[in-house]
């Protein structure tokens, strides 16, 4: 039976890809609806670009949940530098089409409490990878809801790699750090996919070629928006591509196959300075503390790379 989940995120170019790798993987994967937060733009222009989404794909049967439009203590941050002012900026300038259906009634954090707890318990997933407001807030009303998914699967942090924020945070953990940390100590059942494991999934030139010539229709918008995502990158980089980071939750999801991890303790600073939102992890057990989460640290970028083309072509 497929995976019943959420996915909580802020879209985003690869917050995109995670999207519609879910929804062409619906033998592994039920995608029940999407949460949004506020992230690498706005909350208004992330719902916009969730919706525009569900139409590219022909599914707006998906109902998209606006959630919280800052963090809880600190001014927001966005990052439109790297994916354009709508936060779906194109490579050509195409747009993706306008969407039908409208945001739903419910908060996304209302959803989320709602869903987890009329569902049997253990059977959500929720994936977010995005700021994690949304969630932090949801656990902070519901606490009842943290033992009763079935897990929480996130994008963000760095364990060893270097910050793309600041030298010391991954963007997702820096743009809002109280919530981050409030829900890596709430004692969820987490998996982390942090830098240390996004930053191998390079989207090398023939990787985007792969998916615009052979991932069909829904492929070829798709390297359009990655090969903007794809500039400010490897600029900043100078690597062969941009790290595809949030279809890492995805694919593990759909093949876990293609990942390896260590279970360990993950602390997030909140003092404010030059490492406020680092995620120190622990892989040598150097602290007393508990392992709250397991820590993806490798992936095979070729399969991923593979998994992603050949879904995506199922997108008819
Ligand atoms: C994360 O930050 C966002 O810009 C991406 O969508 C991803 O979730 C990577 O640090
Ligand atoms: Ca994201």
């Amino acid at each position: 039976m497929a995976r019943r989940i959420l996915l909580d995120c802020d879209p985003g170019h690869d917050d995109a890809v995670a999207i519609l790798l879910a929804l062409a993987s619906p033998a592994e994967l039920e995608l029940l609806g999407l949460c949004v937060v506020g992230g690498n733009v706005k909350l208004d222009a992330t719902v916009l670009n969730a919706r525009k989404l569900l139409a590219l794909a022909g599914r707006e049967d998906i109902p998209v949940y606006a959630g919280c439009p800052r963090p809880m203590l600190r001014e927001m941050v966005t990052a439109e530098h790297v994916h354009g002012d709508t936060g779906l900026d194109s490579g050509s300038g195409r747009e993706l089409p306008e969407p039908d259906t409208p945001v739903a009634n419910q908060h996304a954090v209302s959803l989320l409490i709602d869903t987890i707890r009329q569902a049997p318990a253990g059977e959500i997933t929720l994936v977010a990878t995005g700021p994690l407001t949304n969630v932090a807030v949801a656990f902070a009303m519901a606490p009842d809801i943290i033992d009763r998914l079935h897990e929480l699967v996130v994008m963000g942090g760095a364990g060893f790699e270097p910050g793309n924020i600041t030298p010391a945070a991954e963007f997702n953990i820096f743009v809002d750090p109280h919530a981050a940390r409030a829900v890596f100590e709430s004692g969820v059942k987490l998996t982390m996919f942090g830098l240390d494991v996004t930053h191998q999934m390079l989207i090398t030139p023939p990787r985007l070629k792969n998916i615009a010539e052979n991932g069909g229709r829904v492929g070829e918008v798709v390297a359009d928006l990655l090969d903007f995502f794809n500039q400010y990158d490897i600029g900043k980089y100078g690597w062969d591509g941009a790290p595809l980071h949030d279809p890492c939750t995805i694919a593990w999801l759909i093949d876990p196959t293609l990942f390896e991890g260590r279970a360990m303790h993950v602390a997030v600073d909140t003092n404010e300075g030059p490492s406020l939102g680092r995620t120190v992890t622990d892989w040598f057990g150097v602290t007393d503390a508990e392992p709250n989460a397991m820590v993806i640290t490798k992936g095979d970028a070729d399969r991923f790379f593979a998994l992603i083309t050949e879904r995506l072509a199922l997108l008819k």
